[in-house]
């Protein structure tokens, strides 16, 4: 062991030592009926994409035009078609309080309407009869990447205004078959972040963008007005399905309906006046473009007057249907980043351009460009700014942190950095409570490594390891499954490392 390898050493003792201390919460500064969890989501976990008559989502046709980085695929992903049963027993196991997953919607309605499909219904009703079985809170999301492409074909998805029956006929499937026992619903995954990289760079599908915007080769689409339309009716058909689920469910159900929406927090570069108004530029782009529709009813003032006629305007009857058409709002949250005014220099415009910024990961750091940067250190407070923004500016809506967790190429089991990323960031949400923040539940991406959205397998962000060489799929418990599994069920405090006494053993399964 060299002489800095022993420091670190000594430094990492006394650090466990003391790290009830250094965290200073433990479960029970949460109040009970917060509910901590962790989540997948269905093309990214389930795999077995042909079987059971399951017709092709456009990330099917995505994957296999060979689009990811890693030209991978979600034909087997990590199996949960096949593995769900002994994963929601680790699930139980491990002592989650909720979980949080989606449907595939070409799962269970393969022509994207009308016929459901038997298997697709029991394999949901498996699991979710299984997490009642375990007493464990249900969080479904009914669109999380994953279009019919029979639907995309027919008229383009989410850029067509028919989306909006088709979407509310499926959630009203859902409702119907599964809203006795489930309560928690959310309509769409981050389709701000997902509108401008589905519509704007080309890297999630269906993968459209326009010269000179694409990160990936799109052979058709427009970057300058695209991300705004798919936003647009997405907005529409989830005020749809909430409407639905109100007039039609609410009643009996007793459930909640809302959306979820990227986050990161926003800092300015320097403190001078452009990159002030840059930086509150960037947070309406970013949050009140779902958010002002949803809270009070129209697009921010700055981005009607930026982006003009490519933004989509509401008639006066969609507005008030839209405004207040949420129970909750999740929140997917992963970094910060600092914002430096870009005045515009070029005629045609994308998202990106329409904010008139460049974002950086570092205050240090070169101009990101258009694609999210790299390398982004993590920033526990952030999360407690974000938050604590959200309940200033909208009125202290009810709030889900649905995804936060550390993305590595490291896929070792001691993940001791996942341990302390996910532990500074529960503490933040704590303190953002404390400050008066309505948040509800906090779930950890992801329960275990998955297809990852950009990175394919070159990512993990899972409590469990899965082997994605071996063709079993193997789940074995990171250190961060460990950790987690003490502070939910025996209210520690305290990071651990392998062999301490608070360790508690999980099951590996093979
Ligand atoms: C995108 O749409 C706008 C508005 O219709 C149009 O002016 C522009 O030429 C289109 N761009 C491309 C690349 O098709
Ligand atoms: C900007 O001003 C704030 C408040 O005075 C200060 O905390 C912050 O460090 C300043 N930021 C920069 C980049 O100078
Ligand atoms: C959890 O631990 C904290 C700090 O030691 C303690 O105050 C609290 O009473 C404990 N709660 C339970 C349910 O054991």
């Amino acid at each position: 062991m060299g002489g800095v390898t022993a420091f670190f050493y000594i430094l990492l003792s006394l650090w466990v030592q003391d790290a009830a201390a250094i965290i200073g919460f433990t479960r029970s500064d949460f109040a009970q009926d917060f509910v901590f969890g962790a989540g997948t989501s269905a093309y990214q976990y389930e795999g077995a994409v042909a079987e059971d008559g399951r017709s092709p989502s456009f990330w099917d046709t995505f994957t296999h035009a060979g689009k990811m980085p890693d030209k991978s695929t979600g034909d087997i992903a990590a199996d949960g078609y096949h593995k769900y049963k002994e994963d929601l027993k680790l699930i139980s196991e491990t002592g989650l309080e909720a979980y949080r997953f989606s449907i595939s919607w070409s799962r269970l309605i393969p022509n994207g309407r009308g016929a459901v499909n038997p298997k697709g219904l029991e394999y949901y009703n498996n699991i979710i009869d299984e997490l009642v079985k375990h007493g464990i809170q249900i969080h479904i999301t009914l669109h999380h990447v994953d279009l019919p492409q029979i639907l995309e074909d027919e008229y383009g998805g989410w850029l067509s205004s028919r989306i909006i029956e088709d979407f509310t006929a499926y959630a009203d499937v859902c409702f119907r078959e599964f809203g006795d026992r489930v309560k928690y619903w959310t309509t769409v995954n981050e389709p701000n972040i997902g509108a401008i990289a589905a519509y704007g760079s080309g890297q999630l599908p269906p993968g459209r963008c326009s010269d000179p915007f694409g990160i990936t080769k799109c052979t058709a689409g427009n970057s300058s007005t695209e991300p705004y339309i798919a936003v647009h009716t997405t907005l529409l058909a989830h005020a749809s399905v909430v409407k639905l689920y109100r007039e039609k469910y609410k009643a009996e159900q007793k459930g909640v309906v809302g959306i979820n929406i990227y986050s990161f927090w926003s800092y300015p570069l320097t403190n001078s006046s452009v990159d002030l108004k840059a930086t509150q530029r960037a947070k309406d782009f970013i949050f009140g473009w779902m958010l002002e529709p949803l809270v009070f009813g129209d697009y921010p003032e700055v981005m009607k007057n930026i982006v003009g006629s490519r933004l989509p305007s509401f008639t006066k009857v969609q507005s008030v249907l839209i405004k207040d058409s949420f129970d909750f709002f999740g929140i997917n949250h992963y970094y910060s980043l600092y914002v430096n005014d870009r005045p515009i220099e070029i005629d045609v415009r994308d998202f990106n351009a329409d904010m008139s910024i460049y974002y950086r990961a570092s205050r240090t750091g070169p101009p990101a460009g258009q694609g999210a940067p790299t390398n982004v250190p993590s920033d526990p407070k952030g999360l407690q700014l974000v938050l604590e923004y959200l309940k200033e500016a909208y009125g202290n809506p009810p709030l889900y942190v649905h995804e936060n967790g550390l993305g590595s190429a490291n896929d070792d089991l001691d993940d001791t950095d996942r341990v302390d990323y996910l532990s500074s960031y529960m503490g933040s949400t704590l303190d953002a409570i404390r400050n008066g923040v309505n948040v509800r539940g906090y779930f950890t991406w992801a329960f275990m490594d998955l297809f990852e959205l950009l990175a394919g397998y070159q990512s993990k962000y899972g409590l469990y390891r899965v082997d994605f060489d071996d063709v079993r799929r193997p789940r074995q418990p990171r250190l961060s499954a460990r950790w987690y599994s003490v502070f939910l069920k025996k209210n520690g405090s305290s990071p651990l490392v392998s062999g301490t006494q608070e360790d508690l053993t999980l099951n590996t399964v093979s």
